[in-house]
């Protein structure tokens, strides 16, 4: 056979498919609880899902504005106002992108040339690989550490350099579940302002938190102006197969990011955006709720690792939950994560897939928790069998 692949096509092979496609192949054959992969097995609120039929009834099925649709973009900027207290123009700064994925990627190509530098923290969210490489930058990164994931602030300042251009923050952050604290963000927004960087944050799991507050980098001193900010309804309402996400930051950087956005999808997801709009007007208790349902989640998965003989790094925010497995007699998580479903009947992720440095992650594995509680309290009852 042929293989006409560019190098590029090359080096984005090496982020991450192989192992979650050797995973997901693995819950398929050995009909194991996949709690690899992280989208829940139930739908979102309901009068969000019948608000999308509506608009299909209604005709919103051709192409809707580039940009994304007016009450859309005035929902995510009341949503920003409402949550955060940052005020934004949703004619200017709001873009509506396909997912999260797309904002991130379309901002990272919008604003770096070949050869800059995109500082980010390890493990990450393979996507950033990907979207740095393809936009034919370099990616320099700073490790998160178990057990608080903290960073050793030297090191983030070691990291950036002459030809950084861009700093990329996830928070609350994939995979470890960390949000990050207002030491660390004042650090970091310092540190952006000091080297004149462009910063992405990516804040998909903003409303995904249980221990502290998640608050946005762009609302920090100096950074409205310097900071494009992503989230998506996804992870929030859990319809993560709508893809439909944003970017808001200020007018010259969006705008940029809707120059690539127009060659990449041009535009995404007409009904959904109506849905959309009126999803992010549910009353705070809404939002509260889901939230609540996931902590609940979170304790039961958490209890069950650490019964079963994990040393578990209980999670502030996401729906991630990460061990090491060292204490059940084992160094390598990726092994580990092939023999566990026919040891128990469960499927994890190594964790080593989203390092660059992999002595770091080596021994670690994630779970995912936004699964249905009868799934997760199974999945409890299997993973007690390690203990043996
Ligand atoms: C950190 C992070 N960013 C972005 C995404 C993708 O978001 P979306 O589905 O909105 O494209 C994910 C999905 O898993 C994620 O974990």
């Amino acid at each position: 056979m042929r293989e006409d692949a560019s190098p590029l096509v090359g080096r984005m092979r090496e982020f991450g498919e192989t192992i979650f496609a050797e995973m997901s192949a693995l819950a398929v054959r050995t009909g194991a609880i996949n709690l690899g992969q992280g989208f829940p097995d139930t739908d979102g609120p309901p009068e969000i899902a019948e608000a999308a039929i509506a608009a299909i009834r209604a005709g919103h099925n051709q192409y809707p504005p580039g940009i994304g649709i007016p009450t859309l973009r005035t929902a995510i900027a009341a949503h920003q106002q409402r949550f955060y207290g940052i005020e934004v123009d949703p004619d200017t700064e709001v873009l509506v992108t396909a997912g999260a994925t797309e904002g991130l990627a379309a901002a990272i190509l919008a604003l770096c040339e070949i050869g800059d530098e995109v500082v980010c923290f390890e493990p990450y969210y393979d996507a950033y690989a990907a979207d740095v490489a393809l936009a034919g930058a370099t990616r320099r990164v700073v490790t998160l550490r178990p057990p608080t994931w903290a960073y050793d602030p030297a090191e983030l300042e070691a990291a950036i350099g002459p030809r950084t251009r861009l700093l990329l923050l996830n928070s609350p952050h994939n995979p470890t579940g960390k949000v990050f604290g207002p030491d660390e963000l004042a650090h970091i927004a310092r540190l952006a302002v000091e080297h004149d960087l462009l910063v992405v944050t990516d804040e998909v799991y903003e409303h995904l938190v249980f221990d502290g507050r998640h608050v946005p980098l762009a609302s920090l001193p100096g950074l409205w102006d310097r900071t494009l900010t992503i989230s998506s309804a996804g992870k929030t309402f859990s319809f993560t197969g709508w893809k439909i996400g944003w970017v808001v930051g200020p007018a010259p950087l969006v705008a940029a990011v809707r120059t690539v956005k127009q060659f990449l999808t041009y535009v995404n997801g007409a009904p959904f955006q109506h849905a959309i709009a009126e999803g992010l007007g549910l009353p705070d208790e809404r939002y509260a709720a889901l939230a609540d349902d996931l902590r609940a989640k979170r304790d039961l998965l958490c209890a069950g690792l650490d019964a079963a003989g994990f040393a578990v790094f209980r999670p502030a925010g996401t729906y991630f939950v990460n061990v090491d497995v060292r204490p059940l007699g084992t160094a390598d998580g990726h092994r580990f994560c092939l023999e566990l479903p026919d040891r128990c009947g469960v499927v994890a992720v190594p964790d080593v897939v989203f390092y660059d440095h992999p002595e770091e992650g080596r021994h670690l594995v994630r779970f995912t928790f936004c699964k249905r509680r009868e799934v997760l309290e199974e999945a409890v009852r299997r993973l007690a069998a390690l203990r043996g």
